[in-house]
């Protein structure tokens, strides 16, 4: 796994933007998966940024969202197809159809997530996949104990992801207790990863996403198997990190 080690959250974000941006000067029409959660904030800002001054253009680009909280509509202000328009989809020149946001208010979650997968599939696979990394290890919400084979589909949240999520509720008992997530498997099958951790309250993940085994009960690790990751840190989430 590359590392690539940046010295606060901005310049994470600067150096994610950039990332993402030439994907898409190389590849116009490249299919990305999205990340929500804190993290990415900033990377989203950049690439408008650079849409904005620099002219970039999203206009032939494709996306796929890694989930959505079960039970919320796209219209409710912490759905992930809610910040996925506000944070960057209406600052783009991104056409609306080719944005895809797994549907938290499907009936049927098990023939859902099939046609998700097929989606995927059906759209050339992910060029590049963006990531986070929850505290506990998660990715998309493939909470420990996933397996690595796992289809997208839908999931309970754990206790510790519920607690870190509600920061964004007005309480704890508002966050919802189950999602759609991609699965780990359509995750490996991205052509390129890039994942980012900022801050201290990632640190001991990240040592175990790049120095523990390769375990299910912390699903990141599970990266170690890919040929093309690359890991964007800031020095606080990288701390832990035995250097070479
Ligand atoms: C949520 C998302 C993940 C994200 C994680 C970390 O659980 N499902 O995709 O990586 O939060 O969020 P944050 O970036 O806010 O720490």
């Amino acid at each position: 796994m590359l590392i690539i080690t940046a010295k606060d959250y901005d310049e994470m974000s600067q150096k994610a933007a950039r990332y993402i941006a030439a994907e898409i000067l190389l590849k116009p029409d490249c299919l990305l998966g999205l990340a929500t959660g804190s993290t990415p904030i900033g990377t989203y800002q950049e690439l408008i940024r650079i849409h904005q001054q620099e002219g970039l253009s999203f206009q032939k680009v494709r996306t796929v969202n890694l989930d959505e909280y079960y039970g919320l509509p796209a219209s409710h202000e912490q759905s992930y197809r809610y910040f996925m328009q506000e944070t960057l989809f209406d600052h783009i020149d991104i056409c609306p159809d080719k944005t895809h946001v797994p549907d938290g208010l499907t009936k049927d979650p098990q023939s859902y997530g099939k046609e998700y997968d097929e989606l995927i599939v059906a759209l050339g696979g992910i060029d590049l996949l963006l990531l986070g990394i929850g505290s506990n290890g998660h990715i998309a919400f493939n909470e420990p104990g996933s397996y690595f084979t796992a289809q997208t589909r839908l999931v309970d949240l754990n206790p510790n992801t519920i607690e870190d999520n509600s920061r964004f509720f007005e309480s704890k008992d508002d966050v919802p207790r189950q999602a759609i997530s991609m699965g780990m498997k359509s995750i490996l099958d991205s052509k390129r990863i890039v994942i980012l951790a900022s801050g201290a309250g990632k640190a001991q993940a990240i040592k175990d996403m790049l120095e523990g085994p390769v375990d299910p009960m912390l699903p990141a690790s599970i990266l170690q198997l890919h040929s093309n990751v690359t890991l964007i840190a800031d020095k606080a989430a990288l701390a832990l990190v035995q250097p070479d």
